[in-house]
């Protein structure tokens, strides 16, 4: 059974790699992996291949950045070409970002059965990119692989077939449960100067955060704040420092006392980083649940998530009013010890890519 694997962006690299690694180790199945090129520099990309073990890709098909109805377009047409040359026996997406639904869409009107992991997440706001990416790759998909209990609530909502659906735990926390130990040995705390518990780590890059210059203000209000308590390690993304550029508030930040402005990090060097933060300030969607697994605070930047279990059972909280003064507030509770604990979400346990290619086998063995 040939699975043909698609990645575009970085959180698809460390979601990719544990299902590479169970697919080759499973004897009937051979894998294959297509990268669309959306993230592109060493930065953003090549330095997750080195680090996770990922072959080079077997397809690269470089579309890079763009709007989105430029990236999804030329990937689909790209990708057409190469299904009609691989003919592979499953596509399969990871996510939430642009190459996850140009190549659902592909391969379903191709005819390829295709299998979504981490399926169901809904945050339910329909301005988030993603959230239209989710709701579309979902509707089409053959295989529903679900990290959390919201995703069956949500995909019952929308009418999906039962049979199509599978609980099986989270890829992502795949990744971090098998690098953990590894990344004790990069030594990124000494290279920075910052102690284990003694700084807040921080990163932004949502559009509806970093995209106009009011909210960029309010970020380097956060910033100011939290380096009245602690040394801060800023991580920024592309997106993030070429609008605060853009709108002459770049330097402002780099000026900021306490402040360690970075580029982007390598999936060892961030994984060191958050395991051993006081808090974590971010936008991201993933980092919610890997700080979750990691049982670190983090105060997410957003009026919603599509990760619930990580504010009902994990250590993160949502900043509802996206206002830097509620910030604030619940980080001064935060660093003076009232935190939650929090527990580890069920069938987060490091084997959720093993599940899915003994799925994706017992029910394609029949047909291939
Ligand atoms: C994308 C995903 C988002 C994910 C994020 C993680 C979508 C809709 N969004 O957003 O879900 O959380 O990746 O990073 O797919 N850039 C570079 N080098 C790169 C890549 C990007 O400089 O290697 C710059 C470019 O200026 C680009 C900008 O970053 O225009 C934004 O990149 P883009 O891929 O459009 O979206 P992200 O904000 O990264």
């Amino acid at each position: 059974m040939k699975i043909l694997s698609v990645v575009g962006a970085r959180p698809n690299f460390m979601k990719i790699a544990p299902l590479h690694r169970a697919f080759e180790a499973h004897p009937g199945i051979e894998s294959k992996i297509l990268h669309t090129g959306q993230h592109y520099d060493e930065k953003m990309s090549d330095i997750f291949f080195n680090q996770l073990g990922l072959p080079k890709p077997h397809f690269y098909l470089g579309i890079g950045g763009g709007t989105h109805t430029y990236q999804k377009a030329n990937v689909m047409l790209a990708f057409e070409k190469v299904l009609n040359d691989e003919k592979p026996d499953l596509v399969l997406v990871v996510g939430d970002v642009n190459a996850t639904a140009a190549c659902s869409i592909t391969g379903v009107k191709m005819g390829y059965p295709v299998a979504h992991v981490e399926a169901g997440l809904r945050s339910g706001d329909r301005k988030m990119p993603e959230e239209i990416n989710r709701i579309i790759t979902d509707a089409i998909s053959n295989y529903l692989f679900i990290t959390e209990h919201s995703g069956l609530v949500n995909l019952a909502k929308e009418g999906v077939d039962d049979g199509k659906i599978f609980f099986v735990g989270n890829v992502m926390i795949d990744s971090l449960i098998y690098f953990r130990e590894k990344s004790k040995s990069i030594s990124v705390l000494e290279n920075l100067g910052v102690k284990p518990k003694e700084y807040i780590l921080m990163t932004m890059h949502r559009p509806a955060n970093v995209d106009n210059a009011e909210s960029l203000k309010d970020i380097i209000r956060i910033v100011k704040d939290a380096t009245q308590r602690k040394k801060v390690v800023f991580a920024i993304h592309p997106r993030t420092s070429n609008n605060l550029k853009k709108f002459g508030l770049y330097q402002e930040l780099e000026q900021i006392e306490n402040l360690i402005l970075v580029g982007p990090q390598g999936y060892l060097q961030f994984l060191r980083l958050m395991d051993n933060a006081a808090l974590i300030i971010t936008d991201s969607g993933g980092i919610q649940e890997e700080t979750t697994f990691l049982q670190v605070p983090c105060m997410t930047f957003r009026d919603s998530t599509e990760r619930p279990i990580t504010v009902e059972l994990g250590t993160n909280f949502l900043m509802k009013d996206l206002n830097p003064i509620t910030v604030k507030k619940q980080m001064e509770e935060i660093l003076d010890g009232k935190s939650k604990q929090g527990e580890i979400p069920p069938l987060w346990d490091g084997k959720a890519a093993e599940r899915i290619a003994d799925i994706l086998y017992r029910e394609n063995s029949g047909k291939v």
